[in-house]
């Protein structure tokens, strides 16, 4: 029996290969979904769209401070793991819904898995930071994305028998929905966009967001990138990034700004954007896979890969410098080498998982 915890956007998506590769199999597996995301577009839209079965158990936990969400998650996931409890428990990514799973299973000596294990920005101001280390360290199975998130884990000291490189299931993600996105959604005929004819942007991190004067020198740098390139700019605002929008009264002018898309209508609009400009992680590394440039909106990352195989630059949240760095990327060779794997994590995960050995 293996247990799948999550509960935010990017853990839905990435752990969607895992799902239909326990369905294939037709292994002994339940979802426990903890509730951290929960407007549809943050949420409902992913089970539909990728065509998910119903999560087993759902916690309704909301949102919260760290602590107050933190332990709701544990508590809820110790009382299902207490009742049904697994051989194994799954995580995926670096959110409290990950830490908080993880904590709790490991506490009922139950085994954790931890998809994507090894990423460091080495920025504890991240709160995402801490949840990776923490995870890492009290996982028994890490499912390393690369080479490089390895010799991060054996740095610290985490013994290689625990390790396994997977590639990131992102890459099974965008491989398994590329082409039903391009069948099932218009969604370029539906905002008047011309392939390589507009910017894309996301942007949801606290550090960035929750900073006013951060915030503002974003919005200033993306209406510049309007203006100089006279091509749309389309932003899809993250729940946390509109509700500061509203509360500081920040001007928007020029920019496209969204509710945010499900997977297929986003996948269309990364694909075909000139750049994507974002904060995000799993942006990073879905537009490496694609081929697409991007630009990300921090002072560090957790994905080097990308900065290696040159599809990302850091450009940091100062709006001269953003601009700098959306002309510099617009221009610089494409055509780089995706360094997160030939999409077949999801079935090593589940291979090493369905291998293990009962307790
Ligand atoms: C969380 C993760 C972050 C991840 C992101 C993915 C942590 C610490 N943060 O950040 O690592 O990159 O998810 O998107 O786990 N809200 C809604 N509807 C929702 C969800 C949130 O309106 O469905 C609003 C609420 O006002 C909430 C705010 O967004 O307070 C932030 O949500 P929260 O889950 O705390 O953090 P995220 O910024 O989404
Ligand atoms: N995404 C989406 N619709 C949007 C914006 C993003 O489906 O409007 C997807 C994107 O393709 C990626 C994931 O959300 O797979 C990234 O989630 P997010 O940026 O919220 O979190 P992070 O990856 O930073 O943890």
């Amino acid at each position: 029996m293996i247990g799948i915890v999550l509960g935010t956007r990017p853990e839905i998506i990435k752990m969607s290969p895992v799902i239909r590769e326990c369905e294939r199999r037709g292994l002994d597996y339940y979802i426990i979904h903890t509730g951290q995301h929960y407007s549809y577009e943050m949420d409902r839209v992913f089970f539909e769209e990728l065509d998910l079965p119903d999560p087993d158990y759902s916690l309704d936990v909301g949102s919260g401070t760290h602590a107050g969400q933190t332990a709701k998650i544990m508590t809820g996931v110790e009382d299902i793991l207490a009742k049904e409890p697994p051989e194994i428990v799954l995580v995926q990514g670096d959110t409290n819904t990950v830490m908080a799973g993880a904590l709790a299973a490991s506490k009922l000596h139950v085994r954790v898995g931890h998809i994507e294990a090894g990423l460091r920005s080495f920025n504890r101001q991240m709160p995402e930071e801490i949840n990776r280390v923490l995870t890492d360290h009290i996982s028994d199975y890490l499912f390393a994305p690369t080479e490089r998130s390895r010799e991060n884990l054996l740095t610290e000291g985490i013994s290689d028998r625990r390790i396994c490189v997977t590639g990131n299931t992102v890459v099974d993600a965008v491989y398994q929905n590329l082409d039903i996105s391009r069948r099932k959604v218009n969604v370029l005929k539906d905002l008047d966009l011309e392939p390589q004819e507009y910017f894309l942007v996301t942007a949801h991190r606290q550090e960035n967001v929750d900073n006013r004067a951060r915030l503002k020198e974003i919005l200033k740098g993306l209406a510049g990138v309007q203006k100089e390139f006279s091509l749309p700019v389309v932003f899809p605002v993250h729940p946390r990034t509109e509700k500061r929008i509203k509360e500081l009264g920040i001007g928007v002018d020029g920019l496209n700004l969204t509710k945010p898309f499900g997977f297929l209508e986003f996948l269309q609009l990364e694909a075909q954007a000139k750049l994507v400009l974002t904060d995000s992680g799993g942006v990073q590394e879905e537009t490496c896979v694609l081929g697409v440039p991007c630009a990300t909106m921090r002072y560090d990352t957790e994905r080097p890969e990308t900065l290696d195989v040159g599809s990302n630059i850091l450009v940091g949240t100062d709006s001269g410098k953003i601009l700098e760095g959306v002309r510099s990327a617009t221009t610089s060779p494409r055509g780089w080498e995706n360094p997160y794997g030939d999409g077949i994590a999801g079935k090593m995960i589940v291979m090493v998982c369905a291998a293990a050995r009962p307790q």
